[in-house]
């Protein structure tokens, strides 16, 4: 009798801690509420020991993650797997054993807010492979530095490092690459990279190659406006809550943690700012980018008055090479061919559709994938233990428009 009633409490409790109100339409709510539970176990266990000064809280959600995820590379049936750098930057290369002697090339930007994960994870791992064998391609899965010790622009250094070397004579003939079929891709902040470097790569003209296609899994793209309405909608769903994106964003930019509550109040980008021009605000103007589906109810939150300054502290806020929405129209006209995939249940929706958007006005020809069902991060959790059917529908289509567009 006692048993069960302690039973009974235990599991309560434990309802009590995944249970989370969801908006309807997410797809798989009580798989989205077992990750977020996970997650948020981790997350607090890092908060716990950042506060008792034991180690960074990033250094142990790593090993967290790390400890639960990381895979030795190994070879399958269908594809050999090595673990070797680019451009002296570590990366895990998978290559297809069959098929055709020259094939296609993707360089790959895992996700993780600039802070987090790994192309030797398991479903980095598995995602990478699977691209391999259904695509007939090589897949180069990039280990950039991470945050907290490398911050902005060394993620940005490192993936620009790898992609010349991937686009190198060298490196295209080793691998037997055709250099006409070469793309970029990244989710989330592997995105934000992705789409960086193929602005900068597409304006260099020293370049003999060029990527021919970039694919954008809901990337991270501008730090001025945190209450675009994927932001005020999304700001309470798993698993990238807003306050965490604004985290991310001020330790990728190596700015005092501190400034959070102002960035959250989109104090940063107040109107007596005067750093941020007309023409800036007007790439972030969501009222006329994106469409009334997505605007919903929603009022933009623009302060007359708040804490100019802040641009000038921390300049990267106002960088393209770390906040790609921001770029100039002649540069967005010369990037490859565009496949930019978005969730309705993310706050990163509308920097991805606001993207897309300027690609398309840049003359840029765009596939935007949505997913009324969508929750960041879904694409990575396509595989077992955590298989959603959102994630394996987004793969799927990801890599049949990479095997029909690369
Ligand atoms: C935002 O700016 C206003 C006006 O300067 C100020 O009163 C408010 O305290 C600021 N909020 C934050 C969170 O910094």
């Amino acid at each position: 009798m006692r048993l069960r009633l302690i039973g009974a409490v235990l599991l309560s409790a434990a309802a009590y801690y995944v249970y989370l109100p969801l908006p309807s339409g997410v797809s798989e709510p009580w798989k989205l509420m077992l990750l977020d539970a996970l997650f948020r176990s981790f997350m607090q266990a890092s908060d716990v020991a950042h506060a008792l000064g034991l180690c960074h809280r990033v250094h142990l959600l790593n090993r967290m993650v790390s400890w639960v995820e990381v895979i030795e590379a190994h070879s399958c049936s269908a594809v050999h797997v090595t673990d070797s750098t680019l451009g002296g930057v570590p990366t895990r290369v998978f290559q297809p054993k069959k098929g055709k002697k020259l094939k296609r090339g993707v360089i790959y930007f895992h996700g993780g807010g600039w802070a987090l994960a790994s192309g030797r994870m398991r479903s980095y791992d598995l995602l990478c492979r699977k691209m391999a064998e259904d695509l007939d391609a090589v897949i180069m899965s990039v280990d950039y530095r991470l945050a907290p010790e490398a911050v902005f622009p060394d993620q940005y250094h490192d993936a620009l490092a790898a992609s010349r070397a991937f686009l190198s004579p060298q490196v295209l003939e080793r691998y037997s690459i055709d250099p006409e079929r070469v793309c970029v891709s990244g989710d989330s902040a592997g995105g934000n990279l992705a789409a960086a470097v193929a602005q900068e790569l597409s304006s260099d003209d020293t370049l003999a190659v060029k990527f021919k296609v970039q694919a954008l899994i809901y990337p991270v793209l501008q730090a001025l406006d945190f209450y675009t309405p994927s932001y005020q909608q999304n700001q309470a769903v798993p698993i990238l809550y807003r306050p965490i994106m604004v985290r991310f964003w001020l330790q990728y930019l190596g700015a005092d943690s501190s400034l959070e509550p102002l960035l959250l109040a989109n104090n940063h980008s107040s109107l007596d700012e005067p750093a941020i021009s007309a023409k800036t605000r007007s790439k972030l103007d969501w009222t006329t980018l994106l469409p009334g589906e997505r605007k919903k109810h929603f009022q933009p939150i623009i302060k007359e008055t708040g804490s100019p300054g802040v641009v000038s502290k921390v300049p990267a806020l106002m960088d393209v090479r770390a906040a790609p929405l921001l770029a100039e129209q002649r540069v967005l006209s010369r990037t490859p061919k565009a496949y930019v995939m978005t969730c309705e249940f993310d706050v990163l929706r509308d920097d991805g559709l606001m993207y897309a958007r300027h690609l398309q006005d840049a003359g840029v020809t765009v596939t935007s994938d949505h997913y009324e069902d969508g929750f960041h991060g879904c694409m990575v959790f396509a595989f077992l233990p955590m298989m959603s059917s959102v994630g394996q529908r987004s793969m799927t289509n990801y890599i049949r428009w990479l095997d029909q567009n690369l």
